[in-house]
């Protein structure tokens, strides 16, 4: 199929239109690509208010991980994922971690970091000092964009001043230090980075090139800790199999790409259910894991005296309460609601400890039984329905294909024919 991308005007369309738009450019039956469309109403124009050439909206599962402690609060966790089993992980290991008292946190104030690129300074060394001598007018100058903020407690507090060898050349790069209470804060810290282009620049003797967030914001940590029961988590063994599974992830960055995945399985979903930018947190988790110069294990294990397992973990959560999609999502606004939650640190922290409970239940299944046996109820669900099985065919599909061992599509499609011909 090949299809004419200029379609003059789209933007300015109405979602309708669009869909129109393009299964005219398409050539295919507007049946076939309707499911892209299928919105209802009101969803659509507030979809259409988030992003551009809207024509619909994907809908992800969203569950509710249960069973949650958080400093001695308990919390119904929702959860936006397309990933079997991630649910229930978080909710068992949950489970696990409330025999001790469940999760314990902590996180830093809500800083956030705006970087100036300065370039061609004759005297990056010169330009530094000078820039830290104007401390005061620069965060002046910087609060003026956001009185409101400031009167929440917010704003710029600081700068620090960097120099980036990079080609032979010298940056001066100006960071610009915000407390940005409960939002996200990269809407806040970018206005106030490009309203300083001009002085700073004139102060540097340098052009500014880029002025924008940084997404390791690594001045906004998030910690959890938890002791898991040694019996509830299956015994001695499976506690040492955890630990040694942490081990590999702490020596080797290909396990460890693997094992920090399990933990944003749960971040993700949270950050995802909650209206937030998932993408700028898993920048901020990657940048974190790889903050020594090498990649390693976002979280650590050890045993306590008693034997049981000890689950820690520090890393940035740029998250916020005010603005973008957890405003303007109903999903998402319903999402906070039920968590129930008053500031975007305790936000971070709840997500925190969703990420140390995944991480522990992927390694305790792979430490134990493998993931593939809870993977595998779910998969067989899926995949004896994209083999076209209905109703009671489904669960019928489902215990045959497990019976197999095998759970792939050609054998749900041969197991659903042989149904449908015995008429059972
Ligand atoms: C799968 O989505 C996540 C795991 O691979 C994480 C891990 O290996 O630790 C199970």
């Amino acid at each position: 199929m090949s299809v004419n991308s200029r379609i003059p005007g789209f933007y300015k369309l109405s979602p309708p239109d669009r869909f129109k738009a393009i299964v005219e450019r398409t050539g295919l039956p507007a049946s076939e690509l309707a499911s892209l469309a299928a919105t209802e109403g009101s969803m659509l124009s507030i979809a259409d208010r988030m992003i551009e050439n809207v024509v619909g909206t994907l809908s992800i599962p969203l569950g509710v991980a249960a069973n949650f402690t958080i400093n001695g609060r308990d919390y119904l966790i929702p959860m936006a994922t397309e990933e079997p089993s991630v649910v229930a992980a978080a909710s068992n290991m949950a489970s696990v971690a409330r025999i001790h008292g469940g999760f314990h946190t902590s996180s830093d104030q809500p800083i956030m970091i705006a970087q100036i690129q300065l370039v061609g300074a004759k005297d990056p060394h010169g330009a530094r000092l000078r820039l830290y001598e104007r401390r005061s007018d620069i965060i002046a100058l910087a609060n003026e964009q956001d009185p409101l903020l400031v009167k929440l407690g917010g704003g710029a507090k600081d700068i620090e001043i960097r120099l980036v060898e990079a080609d032979g050349r010298t940056y001066v790069v100006l960071h610009l230090i915000v407390d940005v209470r409960d939002a996200m804060g990269a809407n806040a810290v970018n206005t106030m980075a490009e309203a300083l282009a001009p002085l700073v620049s004139e102060i540097a003797g340098a052009r500014v090139r880029l002025r924008i967030l940084s997404n390791k914001a690594d001045l906004r940590l998030a910690r959890v800790r938890a002791t898991y029961d040694c019996q509830a988590l299956g015994g001695p063994d499976v506690v040492d199999g955890i630990i040694d599974a942490y081990a590999f992830a702490a020596a080797d960055p290909y396990r460890a790409a693997t094992h920090n995945k399990g933990i944003m399985n749960g971040i993700t979903a949270v950050v995802l259910a909650t209206g937030n930018d998932t993408r700028a947190v898993e920048a901020g988790a990657h940048s974190h894991a790889a903050a020594s110069g090498r990649y390693t294990s976002l979280s650590h294990y050890e045993k306590d005296a008693a034997g049981n397992l000890v689950g820690t973990m520090e890393l940035p959560m740029a998250v916020g309460l005010v603005g973008g999609a957890t405003k303007t999502h109903p999903v998402a606004q319903a999402a906070v609601k039920l968590l129930g939650v008053k500031g975007a640190q305790e936000l971070a922290e709840i997500i925190v400890a969703v990420g140390l409970a995944q991480n522990t239940g992927a390694l305790r299944a792979l430490a134990a039984e493998g993931i593939q046996k809870g993977h595998m109820s779910l998969h067989a669900r899926n995949i004896a329905v994209a083999a076209g099985a209905q109703g009671a065919e489904i669960d019928a599909v489902v215990s045959r294909l497990r019976d197999g061992g095998h759970v792939r599509l050609d054998r749900a499609q041969a197991i659903l024919g042989e149904l449908r011909q015995s008429g059972a």
